[in-house]
């Protein structure tokens, strides 16, 4: 299908604090100014405001686009859905709100609604999961090509444990997941993913056809890992002898493209595979209170080299912004932390946590670097998450309501902490207002411009 997208405004300055990486895995600020070419930052310079630049001032926050590595995208109508574990959330809740996505032009309308309130939060760059309807997915797709968001998006793989609504013929899904990625190829700047949902809803045959198809096609693969105790049970029943990892390596789902929601309940053999196949571990944090599922231990899994990155994990996720959800990281740190302190967990008792290593928590500029460089660098997007030259210009434009560059909190500790959805002004996709504070801009109407904030000190 053809696709018509309005073009970038040619040239484009932006003055502001930068929000940049000095030094690895941190955050920090600078004020600057970029010059914007054909979507692209052509030129930094830091250390200068510019007056006269078509956007910004000496107390805008110009940020990266934020990057959610695991999202679900026909689960936003149902968020909110409190009071049941894991196993029955999905029977009672989710798969009834998936089947509805077997209506393609359902869908296509929830994709745009879900796309305009990601864009609200900042949200330039998704790796999401559509439904096992393939015609959804596909337009899903689409979508997000048309609107200039980065995003990975998978077919969702289903043959058992669902509503046959959902699950379908292990060859089927295969055929049809290799024609999202001859559509959307690895590499590009919308591109499929290889989705087996987890392993209670696929079988032995369909995950395995699942790891040749990405191994082939070098897609990422998406999937579920160790969130509730009750999934880790049922999983050793229906696989004996055999840890959850080791299912999802014996069907050659792990790699250094494998995406792992959750991965809450492991030991360190477990931590040892995912560290040694180079998978990715997406923590939901907000999703894992939510569902009441368990706290996961992110500073123990990256002390034993794994590679993590953070995700909203909507619907089961209640918050939309990665900026919420880097709340929801760092509170889950502290959970951690303060269960050591008091000497709760003694090696049991409390889910997903080991009694051995420090639980660090993660900084305010730590958590920034997460759901930017960080989130971008895992899937393969180096040239968004980032202000450097060459990078495609998937901006924010923030403009906090208060003195935030004065007094004793660190700024990017303050700004985190005390975050305000209506601080963010704008979202530019390749340089182009996609959203701003008023209104989500269609791909119909994208060359409305984007005036600047008024100074209201
Ligand atoms: N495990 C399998 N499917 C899902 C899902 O849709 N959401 C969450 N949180 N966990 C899952
Ligand atoms: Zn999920």
């Amino acid at each position: 299908m053809p696709v018509k997208r309005k073009p970038s405004p040619a040239s484009q300055t932006l003055t502001g604090q930068l929000l940049i990486s000095d030094t690895p895995g941190r955050m920090s600020l600078q004020p600057g100014t970029l010059h914007v070419v054909d979507g692209v930052i052509e030129e930094i310079q830091l250390g200068e405001i510019d007056a006269n630049a078509s956007l910004g001032d000496d107390r805008t926050l110009i940020c990266p686009g934020l990057i959610d590595t695991h999202v679900h995208l026909p689960q936003f109508d149902v968020i909110g859905a409190h009071g049941m574990p894991l196993l029955r959330w999905l029977d009672e809740v989710i798969f009834p709100a998936e089947i509805l996505w077997n209506d393609t032009d359902f869908a296509k309308r929830m994709t745009q609604r879900v796309i305009g309130q990601c864009l609200s939060v900042g949200t330039t760059g998704v790796a999401a999961y559509a439904t096992s309807c393939h015609g959804s997915t596909m337009d899903a797709l689409h979508a997000f090509h048309e609107t200039g968001m980065h995003a990975l998006v998978g077919q969702v793989l289903m043959d058992r444990g669902g509503p046959a609504a959902l699950c379908h013929d292990p060859t089927q899904l295969i055929e049809e997941t290799q024609q999202t990625l001859d559509a959307f190829p690895p590499g590009s700047r919308v591109q499929a993913a290889v989705t087996p949902r987890f392993a209670l809803a696929c079988s032995a045959e369909l995950m395995a056809s699942a790891g040749k198809l990405a191994a082939e096609a070098s897609a990422y693969v998406q999937t579920h890992l160790a969130e509730t105790r009750a999934e880790c049970e049922r999983v050793s029943e229906l696989f004996p002898d055999r840890r959850y990892t080791e299912v999802y390596a014996d069907a050659g789902l792990l790699s250094e493209r494998s995406l792992l929601g959750h991965g809450i309940f492991m030991d360190e053999q477990d931590h040892r595979l995912l560290a040694s196949s180079g998978a990715i571990v997406a923590h939901c944090p907000t999703a894992n209170s939510f569902l009441q599922s368990g706290v996961m231990n992110r500073a123990q899994l990256m002390q034993s080299g794994v590679r993590m990155t953070l995700g909203s994990d909507v619907g089961a996720g209640y918050q939309r912004s990665m900026i919420r959800v880097a709340q929801g990281m760092i509170e889950a740190a502290s959970q951690i932390t303060m269960r050591r302190a008091e000497g709760i967990h003694g090696g049991q008792q409390v889910s997903g946590v080991s009694p051995e290593p420090a639980a660090e928590t993660p900084s305010a500029p730590e958590a920034w670097y997460q759901i930017t460089t960080g989130n971008a660098d895992a899937l393969g997007w180096s040239d968004v998450g980032r202000i450097a030259v060459g990078a495609t210009a998937d901006l924010l434009v923030i403009r906090p309501e208060l003195d935030w560059l004065a007094g004793p909190v660190d700024p990017l500790s303050r700004l985190l902490f005390s975050w305000d959805d209506r601080w963010l002004r704008a979202t530019l996709l390749n340089g182009a207002v996609r959203w701003s504070d008023r209104e989500f801009v269609d791909h119909e109407f994208a060359d409305r411009s984007y005036s600047k904030p008024q100074r209201d000190r």
